[in-house]
């Protein structure tokens, strides 16, 4: 029989959130990462692929307080998604912060699990220093090239983001993953439903870093892509989101695409032994 995730194996006793929805290889948590990654037991995860709130969108103070559609979206407010939690910190209580999640999260990790960390140029410096001082191996920065950007006369266009990338202390060469590529090229998804959503196939390929069939954690789960991806390609995955309405898109958004996907599956499946 397929087993089936269960939550309560992985927190400690008495930690079970109010409000967590999920199906058999997911779940997602409803509230405050700080708070939840202290939550579970050492060890339960493989892997940590993540896009923490960058707190960003400026080199000044006001700048970084604007909302965050006002910072990452370039849609009409008619059309406006909604703004996230968790975007205005100052440089160094971001980095402050980063640190003491990502040294929580150490402990729920195995030994040897990567984790990867999505960001930007302007943040670039500080999260290294935060994963590092978290007590992560920090290994290199893969590419996330997004093609289209503003661009700008005399100066280079900002067209990537970066997935800052490490492990839990050392990470052996013969894991059963493969070669992967350093440059991942995607543009910005269509019809997102996340101020700042990630392409799924990026994250599928992102993800390729955990062993298969692996337990992925994403702390920021946002409108669930990771989530959505780590299933798809036989995972199970974990996120925690504390926007209220990004927890209801996220979960909304999974479920939905998960069931579409697995009956696209059993209806794949049912042509082969019908050729057979
Ligand atoms: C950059 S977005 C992630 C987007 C996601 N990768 C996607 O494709 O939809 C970061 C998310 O982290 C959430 N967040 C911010 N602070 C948080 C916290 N302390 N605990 C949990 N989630 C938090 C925000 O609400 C936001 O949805």
């Amino acid at each position: 029989m397929e087993n089936t995730l269960k939550l309560e194996e992985l927190l400690m006793e008495g930690m079970m959130p109010t409000e967590v929805i999920g199906g058999k290889k997911w779940k997602i948590l409803h509230g405050d990462t700080l708070k939840y990654v202290k939550a579970f037991k050492p060890g339960v995860f493989d892997a940590v692929i993540t896009d923490p709130p960058y707190a960003s969108g400026g080199t000044k103070q006001n700048e970084r307080n604007r909302t965050t559609n006002q910072k990452y979206s370039s849609m009409k407010s008619v059309n406006a998604l909604p703004d996230f939690d968790g975007d205005n910190k100052d440089q160094r209580s971001w980095t402050h912060w980063m640190a003491e999640w990502l040294y929580d999260v150490r402990k729920a990790c195995k030994p040897g699990a990567p984790i990867c960390l999505f960001i930007d140029w302007r943040q670039y410096p500080s999260i290294t220093d935060a994963l590092q001082w978290a007590g992560w191996i920090w290994r290199g920065t893969a590419v996330w090239d997004k093609g289209n950007s503003r661009p700008q006369k005399g100066r280079f266009r900002q067209q990537a983001e970066y997935i800052v990338w490490g492990s839990n202390g050392p990470m052996p060469v013969n894991r059963p993953v493969s070669c992967l590529p350093g440059v991942f090229r995607y543009g910005n998804p269509q019809n997102r439903i996340h101020v700042t959503e990630k392409p799924l196939q990026l994250m599928k390929d992102v993800i390729q870093i955990c062993e298969p069939g692996g337990r992925i954690l994403d702390p920021f789960a946002g409108a669930g892509t990771t989530i959505l991806a780590a299933v798809e390609e036989g995972y199970e995955a974990v996120g925690i989101e504390v926007t209220d309405a990004y927890f209801k898109l996220g979960t909304d958004r999974v479920q939905f695409a998960l069931e579409a996907w697995e009956n696209e599956q059993k209806e794949n499946q049912k042509k082969e032994s019908e050729k057979e």
